[in-house]
């Protein structure tokens, strides 16, 4: 088996602390360990380190070095894209170097992982590693379904049909659905979010490519080198897009681990401990009367008084004060701020 880690998207969500330059998977949010690292040694238990593949950007190479020295994987491979694609192309490189590269047959499991969630006990996400690693052997797209908790409109989702292996075999799958598409899935009961983790064989993972995405299936049959020398010409899209809504060989294994794609500052305060008064506190604080609020300080006293539901997070040059639910509006001031250059 591969594992297949995509560190290479450069999300904003987190802004101020995530950047462009320094996006979500390289940071520490809930450990001393980035969540790339914290990634890689959740695989470690199933897989040796030289079997690991980061397929990340150029630009992020120093940090994906650090963290991989981090966890102990140093032998593992880094692919770097000269331009990001998205995740179809970034899987069919790896699975590329996984058979030029490193031998793999058509029958070898990929398990592909996004590098920028946070995920424990490790005992049960390895319960469902193992699962899905068996699913795949079945020549199945496996999916890791996450139990809904509200109509969040970032994610994937998965109508579960009828029982299948550990798991359910899927009706549909639909990446993004708008809000009210969203409220009618949690209503409907169903449906699981998608989790971002993969697994198929690389067999299958081609088979599937040259039925729905030809463009980057033709590109994909040139040699590794190859292809990465002409990967600016393939088409950007998500493997969700591109396999996981058209594929009729999609199944489901509920994830048995608790999961968290921390995508905004509610989150960040979700997965962080609290005071006695539910306040998170990162970094040099001082609250006083404040209650159920994050402070995050980087380079000066972060001082608080009788905040409640706030959300604060400063850093060198910008600092953001939020009402807690509103979180997920920093993309719009992100929008804003490219927007005035
Ligand atoms: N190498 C590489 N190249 N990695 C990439 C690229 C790229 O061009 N773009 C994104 N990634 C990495 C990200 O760093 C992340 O680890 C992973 O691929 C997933 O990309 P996201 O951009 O974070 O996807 P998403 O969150 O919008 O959606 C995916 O995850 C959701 C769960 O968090 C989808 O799979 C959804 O269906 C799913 O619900
Ligand atoms: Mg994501």
């Amino acid at each position: 088996m591969k594992v297949i880690i995509l560190a290479g998207g450069g999300g904003t969500r987190l802004f101020p602390l995530s950047r462009t330059c320094f996006p979500k998977q390289f940071m520490k949010i809930d450990s001393k360990d980035s969540l790339l690292a914290q990634t890689v040694q959740r695989f470690l238990p199933v897989v040796k380190p030289s079997d690991v593949v980061i397929v990340t950007n150029k630009e992020y190479m120093h940090h994906v070095k650090a963290d991989l020295a981090t966890a102990r994987a140093s032998e593992a491979h880094i692919l770097l894209e000269p331009e990001a694609r998205n995740t179809a192309p970034a899987i069919a490189l790896a699975a590329r170097y996984c058979q030029d590269v490193l031998g793999a047959t058509d029958d070898e499991v990929m398990f592909v992982s996004p590098a920028d969630h946070v995920v424990h006990p490790i005992e049960d996400f390895i319960r469902s590693v193992r699962q899905g690693i068996e699913a795949a052997r079945l020549q199945k797209v496996v999916t890791f379904g996450i139990k809904p908790t509200g109509p969040e409109t970032g994610y994937g989702y998965i109508q579960a049909g009828k029982p299948f292996d550990f798991g359910y075999t899927v009706k549909s799958f639909r990446e993004k659905p708008d809000r009210v598409t969203a409220e009618s899935y949690v209503a409907a009961g169903n449906y699981f979010w998608n989790s971002g983790m993969f697994a198929f064989t690389l067999g299958c993972f081609f088979e599937e490519l040259k039925t729905h995405q030809s463009a980057i299936y033709e590109q994909a049959q040139a040699s590794y080198t190859e292809m990465l020398t002409a990967f600016a010409e393939m088409p950007s899209i998500s493997i969700d897009y591109a396999v996981a809504e058209k594929s009729s060989r999609v199944i489901t294994i509920p994830l048995a681990s608790y999961w968290n794609d921390i995508g905004s500052w509610d989150a960040i305060y979700d997965v962080l401990p609290k005071d006695s008064s539910g306040n998170a506190i990162r970094g040099d604080c001082m609250p006083i009367d404040c209650r159920n609020s994050l402070m995050m300080g980087q380079s000066r006293l972060i001082a608080g008084i009788g905040l409640q539901d706030v959300l604060v997070v400063e850093t060198d040059d910008v600092i953001i004060v939020a009402q807690k639910g509103e979180s997920q509006k920093v993309k719009d001031l992100v929008a804003k701020l490219k927007a005035q250059g």
